[in-house]
């Protein structure tokens, strides 16, 4: 009888600790689905933000209103890249990729990294890498990479499509832009030529 006792309260505190323990378990991992990409996740929620109307983020967002009309005159053309392309340095372009090398490879046949392969990248259909996830605003712009829109796009990624998933601040200097693209169009197997 006494060891029946003992085996009914140990039962017992046994079943209150599994209850205890289960759901903090079950808690935490429910709660701890974070972001996985937290990268791909940043520009999605502030291209939200940009969404919102102006009302809504008077008071909460009036210092990164000002920050983004700031960047917002650059994020708007490309041309201005374009007009160096007739003297542009692919020599120098190919330094200057060494910023996108973490993500991208350019020449024939290179696997896509955190970015797709950009062989060809000029006229190529946008977001057409094959076995590379885009996102879905990459996707939705549609239309072929022309130099003017690849300056835009580098000036500024998310502000040229919005919900980008590539995390990379832009290169604010039109000779440099132009010196990529340069280098860039160069990477492919019949380069389109730049314009004089
Ligand atoms: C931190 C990683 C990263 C860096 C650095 C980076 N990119 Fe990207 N890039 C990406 C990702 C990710 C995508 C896919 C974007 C999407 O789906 O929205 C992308 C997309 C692109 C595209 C569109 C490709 C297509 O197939 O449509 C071009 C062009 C491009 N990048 C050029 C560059 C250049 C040039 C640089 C250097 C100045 C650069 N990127 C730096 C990650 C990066």
């Amino acid at each position: 009888m006494d060891s029946f006792e003992i085996t009914k309260i140990a039962g017992a505190v046994l079943s209150a600790l599994l209850l205890i323990f289960g759901t903090k378990t079950l808690i935490e991992t429910t709660s701890h689905h974070g972001p996985e990409k937290p990268g791909y996740v940043l520009p999605v929620a502030e291209a939200k933000a940009a969404e919102a109307p102006a009302s809504d983020k008077k008071d909460a967002g009036g210092e990164a209103k000002t920050a983004e009309a700031a960047a917002a005159p650059a994020a708007a053309g490309g041309a201005d890249a374009v007009a160096l392309l007739g003297k542009a340095s692919a020599d120098n372009g190919k330094s200057i990729f060494a910023k996108c090398k973490s993500c991208h490879t350019a020449e024939k046949g290179k696997p896509n990294g955190v970015g797709p392969n950009l062989h060809g990248i000029v006229d190529r259909p946008k977001g057409s890498a094959e076995g590379f996830k885009y996102s879905e605003g990459m996707l939705a712009k549609g239309g072929k990479w022309t130099f003017e829109e690849l300056s835009a796009f580098l000036t500024n990624p998310k502000a040229f499509v919005a919900g980008t998933k590539m995390v990379f601040a832009g290169l604010p200097a039109a000779a440099d832009r132009a010196d990529l693209i340069a280098y860039l169009a160069s990477q492919a197997d019949t380069p389109v030529p730049l314009p004089k």
